[in-house]
């Protein structure tokens, strides 16, 4: 019988058009997830779609795999897919460029409060060129902590060399390697915290991670510091952050990701200071349609008895 691949919500052409010519492929959206999964051999989900216990039987004992459409997997409880024998991939490298050139981005805007400054130009509030007006910082000459040096934290390293600015990056394990390469210094995440004009997250969201910026951490950065998020939104206790940003206790922020998404928390929507994204970091043509490839060659892999192309471990 041809195997079952149900989509949970959408999956650019790049990667449906691969399914489609092997297998019995749904995609009929994300009403009733839980019906259109009895049954299936692979099931294809992404940062929206919880995949837990109750899921993983709802599908049954034929799911094999569940390809994430993502290089994060929080989404996922993996104790429950491998109780249930059920591997699980997910999309990295083919979106870190994208990923950390919105960093970038987000460090920029916030610095150079470009949001605020916008959004003054389309309410006709500007009344012309003023010496004082709008003043910001700049990324050149400050140093940058990178929290997390993995791929996307390694790639924003590299993107930001030609801004002389001082490496930092706090991380588990030293990366020699890339110390030397890119001249990053390895420290503490306190003493980062301390240090860093630009503090910009780039690990994924665990029970260790939770919250890894509270009050108190935000406590120890500088003043005028930028705080940049990208990765998920329960890394930054966004009370917290909207108290920070408020009283001055930093200068700035970019997000991409909250906590609760979509809902983004009304602390924050009301401060010029936050440049707010829509969880876009990896929304670039190029980045989406490698992604719908590998989460479709890692199913492919897998229903017709190879190994997947990029597991989580
Ligand atoms: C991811 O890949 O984890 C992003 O959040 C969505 O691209």
């Amino acid at each position: 019988m041809t195997p079952r691949v149900v989509i949970a919500r959408h999956l650019p052409e790049a990667g449906r058009a691969l399914l489609a010519e092997r297998f019995d492929l749904d995609d009929d959206g994300v009403e009733d997830l839980a019906a259109r999964v009895r049954g299936a051999d692979a099931l294809v989900a992404d940062p929206t779609v919880p995949v837990d216990a109750a899921l993983l039987d709802a599908a049954g004992k034929s799911l094999k795999v569940v390809a994430n459409f993502a290089v994060g997997y929080d989404n996922i409880d993996l104790a429950a897919c491998r109780e249930r024998g059920v591997l699980v991939t997910n999309t990295p490298d083919v979106l870190t460029n994208a990923t950390a050139e919105l960093a970038v981005a987000l460090m920029l805007s916030a610095a150079r409060r470009a949001g605020e400054a916008e959004r003054m130009v389309r309410a006709h509030r500007w009344e012309g060129w003023h010496p004082g007006q709008l003043l910001g910082r700049e990324l050149s000459g400050s140093t940058v902590g990178i929290v997390g040096l993995g791929r996307i934290g390694t790639r924003v390293a590299e993107l930001l060399q030609g801004f002389g600015v001082t490496l930092l990056y706090a991380a588990r394990s030293r990366h020699p390697e890339q110390e030397a390469r890119l001249g990053a210094a390895h420290t503490d995440l306190d003493s980062l915290l301390e240090r860093s004009d630009f503090v910009t997250l780039h690990v994924p969201l665990t029970a260790e991670t939770h919250h890894l910026i509270d009050d108190r951490a935000l406590r120890r950065m500088q003043p005028g510091a930028v705080l940049v998020n990208t990765s998920r939104g329960g890394l930054v206790d966004s009370v917290a952050l909207a108290r920070a940003l408020r009283d001055g206790a930093l200068f700035a922020a970019g997000l991409d990701v909250y906590e609760q998404e979509p809902t983004v928390p009304t602390e924050l929507l009301e401060l010029e200071n936050a440049v707010l994204l829509p969880h876009i970091g990896s929304a670039t043509t190029a980045a989406r349609s490698g992604m719908a490839r590998l989460a479709a060659e890692n199913v492919i892999a897998i229903l017709e008895g190879r190994a997947p192309l990029t597991p989580v471990s």
